[in-house]
């Protein structure tokens, strides 16, 4: 039996203190999510139980009981308590998948601070204007992600620290530069930070179509929804040995990937390594592996790996498999199904809503390429594009409409309130996504209502990539699009005129590829470049990138009245 058993019950049962009984939270009382992460479950008796599993591409293992994750935490909390760190001040994580972004999350929320993951792949400029726009004060990261932020550190005044979690000593620390180890000393008690519902816990950057990445508010009660929708949706129990292949960089890594398996007390399994199916089966295989949590992109490329790879491996410990951050194909959902005897169930949501809001859930059957139904506590519509009244009628397209009112749901833009305020309407709050509903009431994504660019479940904002391009020396202007790719879903390309003096070459190709690989991400490179010579402009000057975008995907161009130059 599921935890959920059945959803329709659940449906007409609902109350959100269902979770707060079980999380013995009472309104108005202390809530900190470190503590739950690893205190609770040691007060509960789980000290020595195993709550990470860590292994690294060289083959390095390591393991922490609850109580590691409990002390180093602590240690973590403490060493930034010294360095000054007060309730409400950001603290940003920049690391590879190492135990110390994991423990030291769970420190940094236990002193009251912000925590900010950003992904440790990201380049110099997208650092700076996530770090100036959220004025963070220390950042935690690795030796070998330093240089990133010492070329930086110039233009950020208000960055007080930068701590090392594996400085070996030898080299001399540069400006501001301290050296900690979070298993240096087991740190028995910490002060935990008095925070509540409503304090502010972690700070997740996320990208728009326009202007620069918006840092999106979390605050502590949003564990009651991370809490409930990992037992009903991810299906976890005690028992469980369970894989988010998530980077907590991104907000999947962190409510799946830390927040909801500790909060929960399940054991969990970290690969700090790129992907490798092979690798992937040998992980499951040899930790006996029974919740996977994944992604489309990730699933596609095990497809292509083949089915022979996967009876190579005993995959036999799997009993739930499910999916986020892009369509999930039916295909996928099929194969799935075919190679590992369980189906891949679809989970919707994004950085935003801070938990899953639609999904597949076990014992409710699947449609192959739908992403379910709401989740229990969830009002979920589509309104119409245009004029955003509700759409009733099965089949008609429209965008996915939420009542704001589950604990998770984001609490603000950071120093943003008109971007948030312009993201609702009548009540209802809209994540920016297309769907269809049938008249089970499954909701079947169509696509983004913006032009972000989601690729390989990364959302790219496409000004910014432009941005970035206007500072290599070649180039004059671009419009940036997606384009389809048969693994990613979308890829990243850019149209690019030329300033004079300069002439169309494959060299020059690579150049401006690897400029916005190491400025932004190797996600926001452009795997693609078209020269032209001038942009299609509306009247106004505006770069048409929906025509540039419709190209690409073979779409009609629809209205091109407007357009100045073709
Ligand atoms: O467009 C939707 C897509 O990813 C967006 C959210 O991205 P992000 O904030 O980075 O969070 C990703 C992980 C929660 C959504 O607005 N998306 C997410 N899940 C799905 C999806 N598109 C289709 N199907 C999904 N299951």
């Amino acid at each position: 039996m599921s935890n959920i058993g059945s959803f329709d019950e659940r449906v007409r049962t609902f109350d959100w203190s269902i979770a707060e009984r079980e999380l013995e939270y009472t309104a108005g009382s202390g809530i900190n999510i470190g503590w739950y992460c690893a205190d609770r479950i040691c007060a509960k008796g789980g000290a020595q139980k195993l709550a990470l599993l860590w292994e690294n591409a060289q083959g390095e293992e390591k393991r922490f009981t609850y109580d590691d994750v409990r002390v180093y935490s602590n240690a973590v909390g403490a060493f930034l308590r010294r360095l000054g760190v007060e309730r409400g001040d950001r603290v940003c994580l920049f690391m590879d998948k190492v135990p110390e972004l994991y423990i030291g999350a769970v420190g940094v929320l236990k002193i009251g601070a912000i925590a900010q993951p950003l992904f440790s792949a990201f380049g110099d400029e997208s650092l700076h204007v996530r770090l100036e726009n959220a004025g963070t004060s220390v950042i935690v990261t690795q030796r070998k992600h330093a240089s990133k932020v010492r070329k930086i550190l110039d233009r950020l005044p208000q960055l007080r620290h930068v701590v090392i979690v594996d400085h070996d000593g030898a080299r001399a620390l540069k400006e501001r530069e301290v050296a900690f180890r979070m298993e240096a000393e087991r740190v028995e008690t910490l002060d935990l930070c008095p925070t509540t519902a409503e304090s502010p816990s972690l700070l997740h950057y996320t990208s728009g179509t326009t202007g620069m990445p918006k840092g999106v508010q979390h605050v502590h009660y949003s564990l009651v929804s991370q809490y409930l929708t990992a037992k009903w949706v991810l299906d976890l129990t005690e028992k469980d040995i369970y894989w988010c292949t998530a980077d907590p960089g991104w907000v999947t890594g962190t409510s799946y990937g830390i927040i909801a398996p500790w909060s929960l007390g399940v054991t969990q399994v970290v690969l700090d390594a790129g992907f490798s199916a092979e690798a992937w089966y040998r992980l499951i295989e040899k930790y006996r592996v029974t919740v996977w949590y994944s992604a489309p992109t990730a699933i596609r490329s095990l497809m292509k790996a083949g089915d022979e790879l996967v009876k190579q491996f005993d995959l036999s410990s799997l009993r739930h498999l499910i999916s986020v951050g892009e369509p999930l194909n039916a295909e996928a959902v099929v194969w799935s199904e075919r190679v590992f005897g369980l189906a891949f169930h679809d989970s919707y949501w994004q950085t935003e809503t801070g938990s899953i809001v639609i999904s597949n859930y076990p014992g409710l059957p699947i449609k192959a390429g739908s992403m379910g139904k709401p989740f229990p506590g969830v009002t979920a519509g589509l309104l119409d594009v245009q004029t955003f009244e509700p759409i009733t009628a099965p089949g008609v397209v429209g965008v996915i409409a939420l009542r704001p009112d589950w604990p998770a749901m984001m609490r603000g833009y950071w120093q943003n309130e008109a971007t948030y305020q312009a993201k609702f309407k009548n009540g209802w709050y809209m994540p920016g996504d297309r769907a269809r509903l049938d008249r089970e009431g499954y909701f079947w994504f169509v696509g983004r209502d913006d032009d972000v660019i989601n690729t390989a479940g990364h959302l790219v904002s496409p000004f910014e990539v432009e941005s970035a391009l206007l500072e290599h020396p070649a180039v004059a202007e671009s419009a940036v699009v997606s384009k389809p790719d048969p693994i990613n879903m979308e890829v990243v390309k850019a149209f690019v005129a030329l300033k004079p003096g300069f002439s169309p070459s494959d060299e020059l190709e690579l150049d401006i590829m690897n400029f916005i690989r190491k400025k932004l991400s190797p996600l926001a490179m452009p795997q693609a470049i078209e020269y032209v010579a001038s942009l299609p402009k509306t009247r106004s000057g505006k770069i048409m990138r929906r025509l540039l975008h419709a190209k690409e995907w073979g779409e009609d161009l629809g209205d091109t009245s407007t357009i100045e130059n073709d």
